[in-house]
């Protein structure tokens, strides 16, 4: 299939199991002495993961320090302030509890409180070493998978981007416990479980996909498949379903950790800093428009392999599960003609499609969902 050559590299050492976080102490606390929790405001509160992890350090002797202020789609600022808790509060380890966003927020945080003495440009510098505290991830959604890949998206208000950090950093342990889903809501449910299907989709047509990372990606669609019907709004979902959906997303981050995403993700950073479309539905909002321009027997077997007939059924459910964008259609005109423009000069991003993307095929995979809509 590929050329004989093929490299797997996934140092996270992961548990996932119910009661993850309390049958691992022992892994958590070799990390260091003294934590700093990272969350945002309320989701790891409410379903009970902070209070499983502060528990867990309190039985080890473990003290701890709480950053609870991430945002969605967290900022170099917000970074910045922790770090600076962090160094006054003498951490040496980091754990990062929730979504993507805290998730990516712990790691860049555990850079930068390594990097005491460096500033705010240090995380976007691209020759900069990677080296960090060691660092923690409890995954509370299903759908970004950081909790196994290197990635840290960060935005910066200055240059008014959301973008990855040059760094790769990889959590050293990751307790995934799909109980915690019980908690998220539908919306935030189906949008990860659709962020977790773009990953899978675009490490699969990615020219760096080889036999291992595809192999991440057949066992990730399969698990996906099992949850359809639930996103279809046709069954309620139970504990192992929310197995299935974590065990999905994280597979999904792992072929990732290997590819990196492609064209839809990368047209959907415009969409979730302009629109505040939420991460997994702007990515999903592309992926008709990327399967439609893929060879035939590759969209067949990534719809079918995740359970859909045609690039239309994928079209029908994930408009039901994720609904539609809330925005007049100028406004979605104005921001797609600025992703396009934004994605068609990142020829990084453009080399990791597996066939070569001219501007007019970039427009027919960004306009694709707005231009089928009934
Ligand atoms: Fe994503």
């Amino acid at each position: 299939m590929f050329k004989n050559s093929s490299a797997f590299y996934m140092p996270t050492r992961v548990f996932e199991e119910k009661d993850a976080v309390k049958n691992h102490v022992r892994e958590l606390s070799a990390l260091g002495s003294r934590a700093l929790i990272v969350t945002g405001r309320h989701s790891a509160m409410a379903n009970g993961s902070c209070k499983d992890v502060t528990d867990a350090l309190d039985s080890a002797g473990i003290s701890h320090v709480l950053f609870n202020e991430v945002e969605e789609n967290p900022s170099t600022y917000t970074i910045m302030k922790a770090r600076d808790l962090g160094v006054s509060e003498k951490v040496d380890f980091v754990i990062g509890i929730g979504g993507g966003s805290p998730m990516d927020a712990a790691k860049a945080i555990a850079l930068m409180i390594r990097k005491a003495d460096k500033d705010i440009s240090y995380l976007y510098k691209p020759d900069g070493d990677s080296l960090t505290l060691p660092v923690a991830a409890v995954p509370t959604t299903c759908g970004t998978g950081s909790e196994v890949t290197g990635v840290s998206v960060l935005t910066d208000p200055d240059r008014q981007i959301k973008k990855s950090i040059p760094h790769k950093i990889f959590p050293d342990l990751a307790l995934v416990d799909g109980r915690y889903l019980k908690y998220a809501s539908g919306k935030i449910l189906a949008n990860t479980a659709f962020d977790a299907l773009t990953h899978l989709v675009e490490s699969y047509l990615n020219s760096k996909a080889n036999d291992y990372s595809r192999m991440c990606v057949d066992a990730g669609l399969k698990a996906w498949a099992k949850s359809l019907d639930i996103l279809k709004g046709e069954r309620e979902p139970g504990d192992g379903d929310y197995y299935n959906m974590m065990l999905a997303s994280s597979l999904a981050g792992m072929a990732i950790a290997h590819t990196g995403t492609t064209l839809p993700h990368g047209l959907s950073y415009s969409m979730t800093y302009f629109l505040h479309v939420p991460h997994g539905k702007a990515t999903a909002y592309f992926t008709a428009g990327y399967l439609s321009e893929a060879p035939e027997k590759d969209r067949d077997y990534l719809l079918q392999t995740a359970g859909f007939s045609s690039v239309q059924d994928f079209q029908k459910v994930y408009r039901k599960a994720c609904g539609p964008l809330d925005a007049e259609e100028d406004k979605v005109r104005e921001v797609l003609k600025k992703a396009v423009l934004e994605t068609g000069t990142n020829p990084a991003k453009l080399a990791l499609a597996p066939f070569p993307v001219d501007m007019a095929m970039l427009e027919r995979i960004a306009y694709f969902e707005l231009d089928s809509e009934e």
